[in-house]
């Protein structure tokens, strides 16, 4: 049984924890004040998930989803996530980041900061555009579910939506596809890290997130965006 390492467990580590479980993995998941804080969450979630402290839940997991926001002075567990596929949905918001200066002046995308931040990992940005609350503008009863759930369908589906991701390591991209698919998605390869910038907040894949993109939407809106100073 595949164990994936779930660390932050607010909106997208809770609601990526509770499709994971639905989808028949083992979950071990983690958040900065520690398991005692987690055992209502864990009871929610079921016999297959269990709380454990960050450096734990990262040495358990078989791969990992990193639900925290990120900054380059964050302590992650880098020796218990080495030889892992680290799966990075963080967003760069600068109201809540502050600035990155290699980021802004395009040299580097948040998502290549994360890889050297963890070196020996392999990191792949996903699931970064995906809502994990309900629709904000609440239309019929089904917006009330995370965009995740809202949004999955079966694979022969005609609106089946797609999501990105973006690795400079192709066993990673292969892992996300294939979880992708699990959840009920398909995935448009934007590889690799350097070029995750056409998935940044703001651009138009961005913008037409909220209600999910069909492949080949998803694919021409990643081909339309602009690449600012700012590399997302
Ligand atoms: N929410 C969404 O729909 C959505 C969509 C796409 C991407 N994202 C990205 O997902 C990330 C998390 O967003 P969120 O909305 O889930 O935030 P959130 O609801 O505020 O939850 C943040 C979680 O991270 C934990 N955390 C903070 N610092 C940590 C650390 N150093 N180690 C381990 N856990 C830590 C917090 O634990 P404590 O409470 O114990 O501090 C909390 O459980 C962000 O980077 C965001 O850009 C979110």
């Amino acid at each position: 049984m595949t164990t994936i390492a779930v660390l932050g467990a607010g909106q997208a580590g809770s609601t990526f924890a509770r499709v994971a479980i639905a989808a028949g993995y083992d979950i071990v998941i983690a958040n900065s004040r520690g398991p005692q804080t987690l055992q209502a969450l864990v009871a929610q979630l079921g016999p297959k998930a269990r709380a454990a402290t960050v450096a734990d839940a990262a040495a358990q997991g078989d791969f990992a989803f990193v639900a925290f926001p990120y900054a380059p002075h964050s302590t992650l567990p880098v020796a218990e996530l080495a030889g892992k596929i680290v799966l990075d949905n963080n967003n760069y918001m600068i109201w809540r980041d502050g600035n990155y200066p290699e980021v802004d002046s395009g040299r580097k995308t948040v998502h290549e900061l994360r890889q050297e931040q963890l070196p020996a990992a392999k990191v792949v940005k996903a699931f970064s555009h995906v809502q994990f609350h309900p629709r904000v503008e609440i239309r019929v009863p089904s917006d009330a579910l995370p965009a995740l759930i809202r949004l999955a369908r079966p694979a022969c589906a005609p609106d089946r939506k797609a999501m990105v991701v973006s690795s400079d390591h192709p066993d990673a991209v292969e892992l996300v596809t294939r979880l992708y698919d699990e959840f009920g998605f398909d995935a448009v390869d934007n590889s690799p890290l350097r070029e995750s910038w056409r998935s940044a907040p703001g651009t138009p894949m961005w913008r037409h997130s909220v209600d999910g993109q069909g492949r080949e939407e998803l694919i021409s809106n990643l081909q339309r965006a602009q690449r600012p100073g700012r590399a997302g």
